[in-house]
């Protein structure tokens, strides 16, 4: 039986967890360039066979960086909007140019409500405000949005983590947790630690062995591509699978734990996320798996509460689907077809697991059931907090 040592219970308390790091250098997924207002970002496109970096310098770009995935994941397509809105209003800070950056930006991908969370927020700090000082403020706001994510992530880590020391807890001393990851719900798709992974890298920062099934995640192959790599870059044990293995993974009881993160919870629970997701959800009820969401509080949306028939389900080009993009033996990064000519693709990006399915959300205030009441509740706590800040006068309270 392996013994509660200090280090993991100090771990899951928040110890201090290094940053993600790229070759041990600490790096976010988005940073504000030298001169001060053009932003840098990790073109994610490339991955993982080149690290490359871009630049954004204007809304145009800001808005082909989410649409074309050069950034991805919820709580980066936020961030990344709302830096999107300053680089607007550096050039133009009218109202009129104001609601087209946001209208150009909302357009770029339907399904995160982190997207329009971030772009609600950006406006709300702006438009009431004198035109000389919108600039300062939207940078002012977007880089106080990149933080509150990095900390909120931080503690979806934490409070994550105790699911797998409670599982390690109950394993054969020094077995692994088995934990298995759909899509990349990591330090790639926030602008630092994740939000599915956080707990992962928490607990093994911990003293915890565990180790990760990465579905490959078609048609864009973010597990394969992106959460390979990170995972890879902070030495967490891993293997990559093909989408079709987890059921038979779990059948075997070769899964301790399923977790992942998510693009909109609904007011009732419901988890949308990468396609795929719900099988897997299907799988863990069906095996006792215990299946658990990082849902960072700005991709909760209380406005919907069928997720099923409420949430808009991005469709992309299918290209997607019937061409492969990979690296050649000498090196070079090669797109081949996979289907035959004249095939037609489909390529829904997104699902959604019915609540029912949900052991529970990793949030960054505790585990939250996915039903309403409980939802509420922990709306009402934020709401509580929010005003508990607005009071001591640091920006403005919910809306
Ligand atoms: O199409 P993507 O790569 O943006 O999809 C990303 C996901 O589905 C993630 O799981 C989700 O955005 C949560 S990211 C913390």
């Amino acid at each position: 039986m392996q013994s509660h040592t200090a280090t993991l219970c100090v771990c899951t308390k928040g110890r201090y967890v290094s940053p993600m790091k790229v070759n041990g250098k600490p790096t976010r997924t988005i940073w504000l360039e030298p001169d001060g207002w053009s932003l840098g970002i990790i073109d994610q496109t490339l991955l993982p066979h080149r690290f490359a970096t871009a630049r954004l310098t204007s809304v145009e770009d800001a808005a082909h960086a989410i649409a074309s995935m050069q950034v991805r994941g919820a709580p980066l397509i936020g961030a990344t909007a709302a830096y999107g809105i300053c680089l607007a209003l550096r050039v133009d800070a009218s109202d009129a140019a104001l609601e087209r950056a946001y209208e150009l930006l909302l357009a770029t991908r339907p399904t995160a409500i982190n997207l329009k969370w971030a772009l609600d927020e950006m406006l709300a700090a702006v438009r009431n405000r004198p035109r000389g000082e919108r600039v300062g403020d939207a940078y002012r706001r977007a880089a106080e949005i990149c933080e509150e994510d990095v900390a909120i992530n931080r503690a979806i880590g934490r409070h994550g983590a105790k699911l797998s020391v409670d599982i390690a807890a109950k394993k054969e001393q020094g077995a692994a947790v088995q934990v298995l990851t759909h899509c990349n719900a990591g330090w790639l798709a926030t602008v630092d630690f994740g939000t599915a992974l956080a707990p992962i890298y928490v607990a093994r920062d911990g003293g915890v062995a565990v180790h990760v099934w990465v579905d490959e995640t078609r048609p864009r192959n973010q597990g394969a591509a992106l959460t390979a790599w990170e995972l890879g870059q902070h030495g967490v044990a891993h293997t990559v699978i093909p989408d079709n293995t987890g059921g038979h993974l779990m059948q075997h009881g070769m899964v301790d734990l399923v977790l992942v993160g998510t693009d909109r919870v609904t007011a009732n629970g419901d988890v949308c996320n990468k396609i795929g997701t719900y099988l897997k959800a299907l799988a863990a009820k069906d095996n006792g798996v215990p299946f658990y969401v990082g849902a960072p509080s700005p991709s909760i949306d209380f406005a919907v509460s069928d997720g099923p028939s409420e949430i808009p389900i991005e469709q992309r080009g299918g290209a997607e689907v019937a061409t492969m993009t990979g690296r050649t033996a000498d090196g070079r990064i090669e797109t081949v077809q996979l289907v035959p000519d004249g095939s037609q693709v489909a390529n829904y990006a997104f699902d959604v697991t019915p609540a029912r399915l949900v052991s529970g959300l990793v949030t960054e205030h505790g585990i939250v059931a996915p039903e309403r009441t409980a939802l509420a509740r922990f709306r009402s706590g934020i709401r509580h907090q929010l005003s508990g800040i607005s009071n001591r006068g640091s920006r403005s309270g919910d809306q």
